[in-house]
């Protein structure tokens, strides 16, 4: 059963084609990302016109190209999954427009997709993946949560961030010390050359007790540091590294709560912060330290894919689950509310 996951939710145009029966890495016949990182770049973060835009002009194509490398005909397709939300919603509108119609046109179930969901169920298409219940972390640019999945579909919100996302304190706290847009990756690589402990910032909220998140006290403590320090490179560098040991270890002691109030000893991560080096590092010894595993996508389907979409979108289609012929936009959409993949 192949299924074409579409993804347009913000500034990545992502495409795959997904086959639930052989399942796996192996079911992942094919995707292609197009980021539009440099059309956003001069204005330091995402527009979203440009963005939707620029989905327009590059979907049609990115479908040809998947199918092509899948060796696939659309006739080929058996399901269309797309991302439905949350995310902005003139981009949005272009991936859920093109998605129903072509399900349309093939006379094939089409599935409005959630963002997060994909994210979350991206550790799950990697070989070897655990079974719930586990407790995810999702790591984005828009959101830090801690969910304790239940079963697939079944999703209960422990903590999540009071303000800033991970990655956007990462962006922000890089855009702040002169790195290039989007800052995330720049920061961490910056922080490898960083001398560890030169800058000690705070572990927001981990000395009480309860699984909530706040980075943006973090971030103006980094801004008082660049601002008072020589602004050297080496500088920059320790800075980067007191930072992002700062939100790596803060994120690894909740975790640990996590799974502690969860009662369970397996953790999946994912979203884009999911593909920092040091937190994946860190996340896994945890887990090994307490007899138990973490998991993680591949670093490629951290960030925003189209694989993810076409993954989760299948569990659901193969359970049964397609939607009616509406072009569904959702910018706001609590995961909450999903319905479990068996009734
Ligand atoms: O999941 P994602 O691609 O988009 C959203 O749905 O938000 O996440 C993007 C976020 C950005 O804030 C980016 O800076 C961050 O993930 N990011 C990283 C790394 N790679 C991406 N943050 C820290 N270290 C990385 N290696
Ligand atoms: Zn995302």
């Amino acid at each position: 059963m192949n299924v074409l996951g579409i993804e347009t939710s913000c500034d990545e145009t992502g495409v795959a084609v997904y086959d639930i029966v052989t399942g796996g890495a192996a079911g992942l016949r094919a995707h292609a990302v197009y980021s539009q990182i440099a059309l956003h770049a001069e204005y330091g973060g995402v527009v979203p016109e440009l963005a939707s835009r620029d989905h327009v002009r590059k979907l049609l194509p990115l479908i040809r190209q998947t199918l092509d490398e899948a060796g696939l005909k659309l006739s080929d397709i058996d399901g269309v999954a797309y991302t439905a939300g949350p995310g902005l919603v003139g981009a949005l509108l272009v991936g859920a427009a093109v998605g129903r119609s072509l399900a349309w046109a093939l006379e094939v179930p089409a599935l409005a997709v959630h963002h997060m969901e994909g994210h979350l169920l991206a550790p799950l298409l990697e070989d070897g993946a655990p079974e719930p219940p586990f407790v995810a972390l999702l790591v984005s640019g828009g959101h830090t949560q801690l969910i304790a999945v239940d079963a697939i579909g079944r999703y209960r919100l422990l903590g999540e961030t009071l303000d800033d996302a991970a990655g956007e304190a990462f962006d922000k706290t890089a855009k702040m010390m002169g790195l290039p847009y989007p800052g995330g990756p720049h920061l961490a690589r910056l922080a490898e050359q960083g001398v560890p402990g030169r800058f000690k910032f705070a572990r927001p909220m981990t000395d009480r007790p309860g699984l909530d998140f706040s980075f943006s006290g973090l971030k103006t403590q980094v801004l008082l540091a660049w601002r008072d320090c020589d602004q050297s490179d080496q500088t920059r560098a320790d800075i980067a590294r007191g930072f992002e040991d700062a939100v790596v270890d803060t994120l690894a002691i909740k975790c640990e709560r996590a799974l502690d109030a969860a009662g369970c000893d397996v953790l999946i991560v994912a979203g884009g912060v999911g593909a920092n080096k040091r937190l994946r590092a860190k996340l896994a010894e945890m887990c090994e330290r307490r007899g138990g595993r973490a998991c993680f996508p591949r670093p490629s389907l951290c960030t925003d894919n189209g694989a993810m979409i076409a993954f989760a979108g299948a569990l659901r289609l193969q359970a049964g689950q397609y939607d009616d012929a509406a072009i569904r936009a959702t910018p706001r959409w609590d995961m909450a509310t999903l319905p479990g993949l068996v009734a």
